[in-house]
């Protein structure tokens, strides 16, 4: 791929990095490693567009099943203590979850589903939802559909599509924005896929320390949040992808704090979370993803650089955390995660 030119500045090339990730998903779908019917939609000229290569759709298939698994689990608990539950997805870029949720079993567990990102690409993709008929269906009764925010967002009964730059203080953006949607009191799933790594770990902390007072006061609900990222980018490997993204104009402060494996949850014990794990896609790939998934997906592709699939896997982690109020509310929240085999310790 071509580096953007030289005139962009940061942020544009930060918001291209939701077409690397909109195209790596459409390319897992196209090449079967994945169902979505939705993100053809979000894609101009899908059809069009090159496949990516073998370790980039297999990363996107690992990363998909154990994200899916995890929103899965938590829209089932919801239905299990008899509530609806909330998502924030922080970065949502073109990500198509809100319309497999909405046409899948656990649609009635949604109270409502909230994306942000810069208001440059929260406008493209309100365009695409008008223009798609497949993707509006999806939204309701279209009388209770609008376009908000001068272009720049979307409101529906259940999906909300909102314009923040995520690094400004909370109180400035978020107050505005989600105070009028988000109820308190349901327990609320917060989804950062590659977002935070973009960020400086203060204004992450910022964000964090948003959602955990408001869920606080007494009667609030349970919060999880799920970040994806790279991270170890300080070996020899992880600094040359730093490299890269660099001739790109893409910094990652947001990778800073977390030199390993083990570093990742304290993202959310140190910000007074209830409990915190991490696995790396190397290891969530060896030890979760099933036997059968792994035996059909040997067979969609020729892979020859397996050594270096396990270097890309093990430089990028799912960490996962759960935030209860008190203990009245801790239920079989405390259950969800992702529940793999011990594989060694070579994720030191
Ligand atoms: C790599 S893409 C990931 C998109 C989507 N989460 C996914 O996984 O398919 C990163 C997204 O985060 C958004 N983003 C990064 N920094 C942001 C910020 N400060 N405020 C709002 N959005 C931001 C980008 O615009 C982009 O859409």
């Amino acid at each position: 791929m071509f580096p953007p030119p030289q005139t962009q500045d940061a942020d544009s090339s930060i918001r291209l990095t939701d077409t690397d990730a909109a195209l790596a998903r459409l390319s897992a779908v196209q090449k079967r490693y994945l169902e979505d019917p939705f993100i053809k939609h979000l894609v101009p000229r899908a059809h069009l567009q090159p496949a990516r290569p073998p370790l980039i759709n297999i990363g996107t298939f690992v990363r998909a099943t154990a994200i899916d698994d995890l929103v899965f689990q938590w829209l089932k608990s919801a239905a299990d203590h008899g509530t609806r539950c909330q998502i924030v997805s922080l970065g949502a870029g073109s990500d198509t979850r809100f319309w497999r949720i909405a046409t899948g079993v656990h649609k009635d567990a949604l109270a409502a589903y909230i994306e942000l990102d810069f208001p440059e690409i929260t406008s493209k993709k309100a365009m695409a939802i008008r223009k798609s008929k497949d993707l509006s269906a999806v939204l309701g009764d279209p009388s209770q559909v609008a376009v908000a925010h001068g272009g720049t967002g979307l409101r529906s009964p259940t999906y909300h599509l909102l314009p923040a730059d995520l690094r400004l203080p909370p109180q400035d953006t978020l107050d505005k924005l989600l105070a009028p949607i988000l109820s308190p009191t349901l327990p609320t799933l917060l989804l950062f896929e590659c977002v935070l790594v973009y960020m400086s770990p203060a204004a992450s902390t910022a964000l964090f320390q948003w959602f955990i007072d408001y869920f606080s006061p007494e009667g609030g609900g349970a919060l999880g949040s799920i970040v994806y990222e790279m991270f170890r980018l300080q070996d020899s490997f992880g600094r040359v992808m730093v490299e890269n993204l660099k001739a790109r104009h893409v910094s990652l402060p947001g990778a800073e704090p977390y030199p390993d494996v083990k570093s990742l949850p304290g993202r959310f014990l140190n910000l007074g979370f209830t409990a915190a794990s991490a696995l790396t896609l190397k290891e969530i790939r060896k030890s979760y993803v099933s036997r059968e998934e792994l035996e059909r997906i040997s067979h969609l592709e020729l892979v020859d650089e397996v050594e270096e699939l396990d270097l890309v896997l093990e430089h990028y982690a799912i960490t996962w955390g759960l935030f209860v109020p008190t203990s009245a509310v801790a239920g079989k929240w405390v259950e969800w995660g992702l529940n793999v085999q011990p594989v060694g310790d070579d994720e030191e």
